[in-house]
């Protein structure tokens, strides 16, 4: 008897004593990552290189398929002291993605608030010198996940917290208004590979921050700045948010300037003890998701965070705490918030346009007023200490 007869034969006897056939595998759970993928559609989460081999990266690697570097990419993280370079975070972070195939969104090159700009980069008070600094920190940072790292969102916060006007940054302060328009096509021209993105806080629900924001990008396409994409924040600081079709009319505008667009940063905060909060807030990220999918050049939607126990905001002194406004609880079981979402995502991308059957959030546009939170403890260090 040949080999392959033998194993023939065996193959037979085995299928053939074998009473019944063994149960079927139950197929796998789709998970935010897999119902993400069928519905074109990235979904993201943050990642602090402390948190690699926790089950903060085991839910990210299965739920997710975009990552956000929290800090480890930041100018405070890679350039805290002149000419000090520091890659060893954000390059955590990025293996961490590749080993488990997501794609990383740049975050960020520049940051225009200064409490997030190194103390000695805002203290440069002369342009030549401030410019060359600037173009130091782009150069390497650009040279060093050149062909890794595709999305950047060049600039993050170019206008004021909780008001319409530009922020006031050293970039602003010392190279002019002009600055941002600079500093886009400076990036282009380092890497015309990447995709040039700007990023921005509270457009969604501080009064008059979307026709603000607006007006910025649509005066940089009309000076013809490279500009791909804006990321769109989305930290609520409750679940009252903008209506379904005042955020879809918002999407909408960018969309129509040819822009792609992402929610980069969504958090959804409950008031502590509120018995409504979780169900309240799963509406609020079920209309969330849903508009973006309703709006084809909507690309992404990140969570900033995982597990209610490590969010930003409690360790910001914004909200009262616990502010729990993430869809995997303390234990990293899923809330009500993402049953919402795997919901969304189920459903995909309606045919019909930017409505859907879905129900909209409460109709009230929050007006907080409460300012953003202090920076980083430790402004210099990759992972705060609030990540664990
Ligand atoms: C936050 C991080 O989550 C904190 O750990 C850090 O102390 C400050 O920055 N908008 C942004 C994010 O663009 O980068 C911020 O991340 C949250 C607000």
């Amino acid at each position: 008897m040949t080999v392959a007869a033998f194993a023939a034969a065996l193959l037979v006897t085995a299928s053939t004593t074998t009473a019944t056939p063994a149960p079927a595998q139950a197929p796998p759970a789709p998970t935010l990552r897999s119902l993400g993928d069928a519905a074109g559609l990235r979904v993201g989460a943050t990642l602090e290189p402390g948190q690699i081999g926790s089950t903060h990266s085991e839910v990210l690697a299965r739920e997710f398929s975009s990552v956000t570097a929290e800090n480890a990419m930041k100018w405070y993280t890679i350039q805290p002291e002149r000419g000090r370079f520091e890659f060893a975070a954000g390059d955590a972070v990025l293996a961490f993605a590749e080993a488990n195939g997501q794609e990383v969104r740049g975050h960020n090159l520049l940051w225009a608030q200064d409490q997030f700009t190194p103390a000695w980069v805002r203290a440069i008070t002369d342009p030549d010198e401030l410019r060359a600094v600037v173009h130091d920190h782009i150069d390497a940072v650009l040279g060093h996940y050149r062909g890794r790292i595709q999305r950047w969102d060049v600039v993050n916060e170019p206008l004021e917290t909780l008001g319409t006007g530009p922020s006031d940054s050293v970039f602003r302060r010392v190279l002019g208004p002009g600055w941002l328009a600079e500093v886009l096509r400076y990036a282009h021209e380092v890497d015309p590979e990447i995709e040039i993105w700007l990023n921005e806080y509270g457009t969604d629900w501080v009064p008059g921050k979307h026709q603000a924001f607006l007006a910025v990008v649509r005066d940089l396409l009309d000076a013809d700045v490279p500009l791909d994409g804006v990321g769109l924040q989305t930290h609520r600081l409750s679940p009252d948010g903008p209506d379904r079709a005042t955020f879809a009319r918002q999407l909408a505008d960018h969309a129509a300037l040819g822009l792609r667009i992402a929610l980069t940063e969504v958090d959804v905060a409950t008031a502590p003890g509120d018995p409504e909060g979780p169900a309240d807030q799963a509406e609020a990220y079920r209309t969330i998701v849903a508009t973006c999918l309703a709006q084809p050049a909507c690309e992404e939607v990140t969570t900033w965070g995982i597990s209610d126990a490590d969010t930003w905001l409690d360790g910001q002194g914004i909200l009262p705490a616990p502010t729990r406004p993430l869809l995997f609880d303390e234990a990293y079981a899923p809330k009500p918030a993402y049953d919402a979402v795997a919901a969304e995502l189920a459903a995909g991308r309606p045919t019909g346009g930017p409505t859907s059957t879905t129900t909209a959030a409460s109709t009230t546009t929050t007006t907080t007023t409460t300012a953003l939170g202090a920076p980083p403890a430790t402004p210099v260090a990759g992972a705060p200490s609030y990540s664990g």
